[in-house]
């Protein structure tokens, strides 16, 4: 579960966030649309701790991550912080990484894990994305719709509670669009909490459970 309470957050006069309140359950699929410059980003930033918000708290699964805009630090940061998986418009692939080695940096280093085991859990994520036989290429050779389940795969092998997506969909085709909702459909019976952030109102209709517009710093359901 992810639940954000009067989340503020401003850049020098400008007020982006104000009191923001979200909370989304396990297993659900919340939608946040809204004009460019609305904040989308800015929200998810500072839920996963990249920009800090100014005030309001953060829980991922039920753990506080931020409070009153603290943000947790030290042993405690790496438990909640593992909890949720992000992923970014962009994708951020190691690009001098194959596509396995991409899927298990993150447990190898951050969890720790023995390589055996992590490529074992690797190989089972990318037969589940149906990427099995990507494993040794490098994100350079993917498609954009490989690459974005790439991404997917890497974020799912920290074994996330909550996994926030931005903007999903923008570099893909309609028929590329529907496979990554299938994805995010299968995630959510899973039960993991999902945000997705979006202009594509077709594919927000038909991945969410609830569609929220951020505007004027506070969100609307719609
Ligand atoms: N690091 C920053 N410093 C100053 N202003 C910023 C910073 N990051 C974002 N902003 C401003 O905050 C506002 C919200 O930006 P944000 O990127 O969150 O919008 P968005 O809703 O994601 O837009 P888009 O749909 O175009 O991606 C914008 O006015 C932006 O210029
Ligand atoms: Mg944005």
């Amino acid at each position: 579960m992810l639940k954000v309470e009067k989340l503020s957050k401003r850049f020098k006069d400008k007020e982006v966030l104000k009191d923001l309140d979200l909370t989304i359950n396990e297993g659900e699929v919340s939608v946040i649309v809204g004009r460019s410059g609305e904040g989308k980003t800015t929200l998810l930033r500072c839920i996963n701790g990249l920009e800090k918000c100014d005030s309001g708290d953060v829980y991922i699964n039920n753990k506080a991550f931020c409070t009153n805009g603290n943000y947790i630090e030290g042993k405690d940061l790496i438990s909640v912080r593992k909890e949720l998986g992000v992923v970014f418009q962009n994708f951020n692939l190691f690009p001098h990484m194959s596509i396995l080695e991409n899927i298990i940096e993150a447990p190898s280093r951050v969890l720790k894990i023995s390589k055996e085991k992590a490529i074992e859990e690797g190989e089972n994520i990318l037969k589940s994305l149906s990427l099995e036989e990507l494993k040794d290429m490098y994100p350079c050779s993917l498609s954009g719709g490989q690459k974005q389940r790439v991404a997917i795969g890497r974020a799912l092998a920290m074994k996330p509670k909550v996994i926030c997506f931005d903007e999903p969909t923008s570099a893909l085709d309609p028929k590329t669009t529907m496979e990554v909702k299938d994805i995010i459909r299968d995630l959510a019976k899973e039960g993991i909490a999902i945000m997705i952030i979006t202009h594509d109102m077709e594919f927000a209709k038909e991945v969410s459970d609830k569609i929220y517009k951020l505007e004027d710093g506070k969100l609307k359901i719609i």
